[in-house]
């Protein structure tokens, strides 16, 4: 592992950057901030290469990972078929925290997908990851980079803790902006089908496309019930995560009066909730604002992860689509804390 500090700026004279893109196209690692997370990144069209991902992550062979490109006539490079759907969203929300996920293209490997017909594709809205495509010349496949199954890493510090003894040029460009995963969409078909929500809601999907988005789950048939790596545990923390309903201090207060006195618990809460907790827990405070509180979340959780709280309790968030990924999130670790105690 190792860790250059790079300007988010930099452009392709940088020596750090070029020395990333090399390594990439040689078939090396190396790990780059998006605006959603960093990603831990692969020249996506070599076998040996993408394998590399897998070994670092002890990713599941199962789960594929999302082939970056710096534009969309890149991304066109990698899928068999374009469609129309991909052609709206594309020039609406790329660069941006959207994948789309379309018939791959035969020079796609079948490790990247999983095995699968279609492939993931995005066009990060970061500088350093733009510059660090365009150098490379190479679709760039990319997980987040931290081991499989922990919470996604926002700063270069994460990655280092994750991944620590892989073999890794670790770009460190800053936080990222975001927080939430890029909203993953099948634009294969007729009906587009929201295979996870993320850093673009279902609602701006529709707005643009015209036509209504299905939630996996509704969908029946051959298409998967969510993306694969979607259904199983993930992001999970140390500590048993529980939720507590939106803005009920009585019921926070229930939950955390079951940690034991030895270890005290942890709470990610709502201001209001936070006044009326008082010194019940060590609290982190969270903006009710679902942009504000995604760049946020998993920070914060690693932060109270690491004192090793006996549990930590998650306010609900308030109702409304503008807060579905993070619904879809916390449920998600909530339940990944269960599975792990069993
Ligand atoms: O925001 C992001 O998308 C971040 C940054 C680094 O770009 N990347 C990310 O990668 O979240 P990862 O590996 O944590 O998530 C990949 C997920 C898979 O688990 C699956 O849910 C979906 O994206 N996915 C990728 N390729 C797919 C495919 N061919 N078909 C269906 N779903 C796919
Ligand atoms: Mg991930």
């Amino acid at each position: 592992m190792e860790l250059v500090h790079i300007r988010p700026d930099a452009g392709a004279d940088d020596p750090h950057l070029s020395r990333a893109a090399e390594r990439l196209r040689a078939g090396g690692l190396v790990a780059f901030p998006t605006e959603t997370f960093y990603g831990l990144g692969a020249h996506a069209l070599d076998e040996a290469a993408v394998a590399r991902i897998y070994a670092a992550k002890g990713r599941p062979a199962h789960n594929p990972v999302i082939v970056h490109v710096a534009d969309a006539q890149a991304a066109r490079s990698v899928v068999a078929e374009w469609t129309p759907h991909a052609e709206l969203l594309a020039r609406c929300f790329w660069p941006g925290p959207l994948t789309l996920v379309l018939p791959k293209g035969a020079c796609v490997p079948a490790s990247v997908v999983a095995g699968l017909e279609k492939v993931g594709v995005r066009v990060p809205a970061h500088p350093l990851a733009l510059a660090l495509l365009r150098a490379a010349r190479v679709p760039v496949a990319a997980p987040s980079a931290n081991r499989s199954n922990e919470v996604s890493p926002t700063t270069a510090m994460h990655v280092v803790e994750s991944l620590g003894s892989a073999d890794v040029l670790v770009l460190d460009g800053g936080a990222c902006s975001v927080g939430i995963e890029s909203t993953v969409i099948d634009v294969s078909g007729p009906g587009p089908v929201l295979l996870r929500p993320g850093g673009v809601a279902r609602d701006e999907l529709e707005r643009v496309l015209g036509v209504p988005v299905a939630r996996a789950s509704e969908v029946a048939g051959d298409t998967p019930r969510a993306a694969p790596g979607m259904l199983g545990k993930h992001y999970a923390t140390r500590a048993s995560l529980v939720l507590a309903p939106h803005g009920d201090a009585g019921a926070l207060r229930a939950r955390l009066s079951k940690a034991s006195a030895a270890q005290p618990p942890a709470a990610l809460v709502f201001e209001a909730s936070a006044r009326e907790l008082g010194e019940a827990a060590r609290i982190l405070v969270m903006p009710l604002d679902p942009r504000l509180y995604a760049r946020r979340l998993y920070a914060a959780l690693r932060e109270l992860d690491a004192r090793a709280p006996a549990l930590i309790v998650v306010e609900s968030p308030p109702p409304g689509v503008e807060w579905d990924a993070l619904r879809d999130r916390l449920s998600r670790a909530a339940a990944s804390a269960d599975d792990s105690a069993r």
